[in-house]
């Protein structure tokens, strides 16, 4: 789907009113990196309340038209001084990277504030949330400004068969910023909107199956996927324990390393996960993986469609021939063309027995999250669903429907049926991706925009996207690496370094 629309051709509708303003003086908060902000910070040419000025007057003048954030925290400037005299103070949290930076986190992510948590959905608005996400208390910890919650495609994404991407009630229709009428993706599509458009120095978003990556592909910005456990889960509006897992999204790759860094490992609430995971955690975290000539030597592999590679001779790998050009040019190896043994076998479960496995997980999840808020106004599924109804005109119901909640709701535990479905999903990651990783000696699978997302979905593993250029009607698209379960330190470097000699994402700008 999200392939076809990429070529389409989509007409580039201006927006009236919509008109840049550059930010003079030496150091401009437009396009900062975090590196940038804190040079900035140490050579007091800026504060964290000038950064929160400049961000909450961006989300004023943008979001009418982008509308890529649901809230503003009310909070924002309080915890911007408070950052500000920290710094002054030299206090030991001021030394952490993201101290003082201002972050918005995809409204599925609790947070203990005056924020809401709600999916984008009325039906949580009010609830209170027992405590911060487990992410969220990392980013506390290391000095992070919440700065609000980014809109997304409803309940992530699992409300409907036929949703709009980046459409949710309580945020309206979502934009992309580089071509109005374009599909902006989903299910993280305000962090990703968001960032792309200077309305926050770094986002958090959460992905299932693709709501990272496309989205991020889809707005020019850099989405990164952790395996899953990497990063709590603890405190999410959940899909599946199985496959959720919650990653940054940024308009550089260094940015996301050090959002990465601040909200990876072990979380009480998510205990098993997060535990298991940790052993991947490298001694001295993932920022010394941001190496200019991280190509070199690295064997990257394309797969034959239909095992989601680039179409021979297609407009698709046309698009991407630069990218090819460059990633050899580092010194990378592209192991091309490979085919998966047992296609047949590995294809239709993807779809088919993800769908099976994530009806049932969705309903067991979202209910125990739902019975542990401290008030809401739904406890269950049911609850949600009969709410939908109830109020129908609030929440569109005719227009995008809530089929995938009746078909969820229908399911009772993981049963016979699933625990096929689940065998199933186990033995296609391993005939599937890990044999062609492990046979093949590659350090990454190299993709098209979102085509992977489904095998790295169901196997938990972790990928990154970086934007790869524009369409001939201006549309971003991204190329993305993925790899086996604990491989972040290769992906860093194959995509910092990808990044560091493309530098193809530009920010987006409207002629009036
Ligand atoms: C949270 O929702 C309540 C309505 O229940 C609203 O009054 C409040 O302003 C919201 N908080 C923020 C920060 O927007
Ligand atoms: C695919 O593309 C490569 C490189 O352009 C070419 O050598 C090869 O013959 C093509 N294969 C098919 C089946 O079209
Ligand atoms: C699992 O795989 C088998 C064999 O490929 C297939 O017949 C079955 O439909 C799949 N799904 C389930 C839920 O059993």
């Amino acid at each position: 789907m999200a392939v076809s629309k990429l070529l389409l051709g989509f007409l580039v509708v201006t927006l009236s009113g919509f008109s840049v303003t550059s930010v003079s003086s030496e150091f401009s908060i437009r396009e900062a990196t975090v590196r940038d902000i804190r040079i900035a910070f140490e050579q007091n040419k800026l504060t964290s309340r000038k950064l929160v000025e400049f961000y909450l007057n961006e989300i004023r003048r943008l979001n009418p038209v982008l509308r890529s954030v649901i809230e503003v925290n009310p909070d924002a400037l309080y915890l911007a001084d408070k950052a500000d005299r920290e710094r002054k103070a030299k206090a030991p949290v001021s030394k952490s990277w993201l101290h003082g930076i201002p972050i918005l986190l995809k409204d599925n992510i609790a947070t203990k504030d005056k924020l809401n948590t709600t999916a984008g959905s009325y039906a949580l608005l009010g609830s209170v949330v027992p405590r911060d996400a487990g992410v969220a208390a990392k980013l506390r910890k290391a000095g992070a400004i919440i700065l609000g919650k980014a809109s997304l495609s409803e309940w992530a994404n699992f409300r409907s068969s036929n949703p709009s991407n980046g459409w949710c009630a309580r945020g309206g229709q979502t934009v992309c910023p580089y071509v109005k009428s374009a599909d902006p993706c989903g299910s993280s599509t305000g962090s990703a909107i968001s960032v792309a458009a200077n309305m926050a120095a770094v986002s958090l978003g959460t992905e299932t199956d693709g709501s990272i990556i496309c989205p991020s592909s889809f707005n020019s910005v850099v989405g990164f996927k952790p395996t899953v456990g990497l990063t709590s889960r603890g405190g999410v509006v959940p899909i599946s324990p199985r496959q959720d897992t919650v990653g940054p999204i940024c308009r550089t790759v260094s940015d996301a390393v050090y959002v990465l860094d601040a909200i990876v490992g072990y979380d009480r609430y998510d205990a098993v996960a997060t535990r298991k995971a940790s052993s991947y955690i490298p001694h001295g975290g993932y920022v010394q993986f941001l190496k200019a000539d991280g190509l070199k030597g690295k064997r990257l592999g394309i797969t034959k469609d239909p095992y989601f590679g680039f179409p021979n001779k297609s407009e698709i790998s046309q698009l991407f021939e630069q990218s090819f050009h460059k990633l050899r040019q580092g010194g990378a190896i592209l192991v091309d063309r490979l085919e998966i043994p047992n296609l047949e076998a590995v294809i239709p479960i993807l779809e088919g027995d993800q769908q099976i496995a994530l009806l049932a997980e969705f309903k067991l999840a979202l209910n125990a999250y739902l019975k542990d808020l401290v008030t809401s106004p739904v406890r269950s599924l049911a609850d949600v669903i009969a709410f939908n109804k109830k109020f129908s005109d609030l929440e569109k119901l005719h227009k995008y429907d809530q089929d995938t909640f009746l078909q969820a709701e229908k399911t009772n535990g993981i049963g016979q049926l699933e625990k096929k479905a689940l065998r199933n999903l186990t033995r296609a990651s391993k005939l599937g991706f890990e044999n062609l990783m492990r046979k093949n000696k590659l350090d990454a699978w190299v993709t098209p925009l979102t085509s992977g997302a489904p095998v790295l979905a169901v196997g938990g593993y972790p990928a990154i996207n970086v934007p790869a250029g524009y369409d001939d009607s201006g549309v971003p698209y991204g190329i993305s690496f993925g790899g086996l379960r604990g491989s972040e330190p290769k992906l860093i470097e194959i995509a910092y370094s990808f990044e560091q000699a493309t530098k193809f994402r530009k920010p987006p700008s409207f002629k009036p």
